[in-house]
C-alpha cells in the first residue's frame, strides 16, 4: 500500500489541505479519519467541506453522531463521528448504512476504529493523523487512487513531503 506523509505546521495548513483533497473525492467515497483526540480531523472536514463548497460552518459532530451537509450541486457531504458508538451493531442499529458509500456523496468518518468492519471497500480512502507537537502534525494519506493529483495538491498546498 502507498502511503504519502505531511506535515502540517498549522491548523491553516491542514484546511488547506482539505480543501485540495476535496478536488479529488468523487461521490461514493468515504475518508476514515484517524487519529488522537485534538490532532485535526475536524479541521481537515472543514477544509475538505469548503472544497465542496459548503457555506455552513462544519462543526465537531461528537454530539450528533452524523451530520449532513448539502452541496450546490444537489450532491452531499455526511460527516461522522464514531466516538460514542460502541461497535458495528451499534451504528447499523443507528442506521449508518445510508451515509457509507452513497453514490451521491461523500462520506467523512471520525474515529473509523469503531467501525472498521463496515469500511472494507476499495471506495475507502484514509488519513491519518499523529500529533508531533502543539501545532505540527504528521498526516499521512493511504490507499488514494489518483496518485499524481494528490502528489500535485500537496505541493500547491505548501505541505512538506516526507
Ligand atoms: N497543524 C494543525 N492542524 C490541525 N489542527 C491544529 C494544528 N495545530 C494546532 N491545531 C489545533 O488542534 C485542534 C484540532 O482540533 P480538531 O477538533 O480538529 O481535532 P479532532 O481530531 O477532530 O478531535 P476529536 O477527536 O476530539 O474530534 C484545534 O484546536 C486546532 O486549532
Ligand atoms: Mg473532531
Amino acid at each position: 500500500m502507498k502511503v504519502h506523509e505531511f506535515i502540517s505546521e498549522s491548523e491553516e495548513m491542514t484546511l488547506a489541505l482539505g480543501i485540495r483533497l476535496a478536488k479529488l473525492l468523487p461521490s461514493g467515497s468515504v475518508v476514515a479519519l484517524a487519529g488522537d483526540l485534538g490532532c485535526g480531523k475536524t479541521v481537515l472536514s472543514r477544509g475538505i467541506a469548503r472544497g465542496l463548497d459548503i457555506a455552513e460552518a462544519v462543526t465537531s459532530p461528537t454530539f450528533t453522531v452524523a451530520q449532513e451537509y448539502r452541496r450546490p450541486n444537489g450532491e452531499y457531504l455526511y460527516h461522522l463521528d464514531m466516538y460514542r458508538i460502541a461497535d458495528e451493531n451499534a451504528a447499523l442499529a443507528f442506521g449508518i448504512d445510508e451515509f457509507l458509500f452513497q453514490p451521491n456523496a461523500v462520506t467523512l468518518v471520525e474515529w473509523p476504529e469503531q467501525i472498521a468492519g463496515l469500511l472494507d471497500d476499495e471506495r475507502l480512502r484514509t488519513v491519518r493523523f499523529r500529533h508531533l507537537d502543539e501545532n505540527r502534525r504528521a498526516i499521512s494519506i493511504e490507499n488514494w487512487l489518483e496518485e499524481e493529483a494528490l502528489k500535485q495538491e500537496m505541493e500547491k498546498a505548501g505541505l512538506t513531503v516526507l
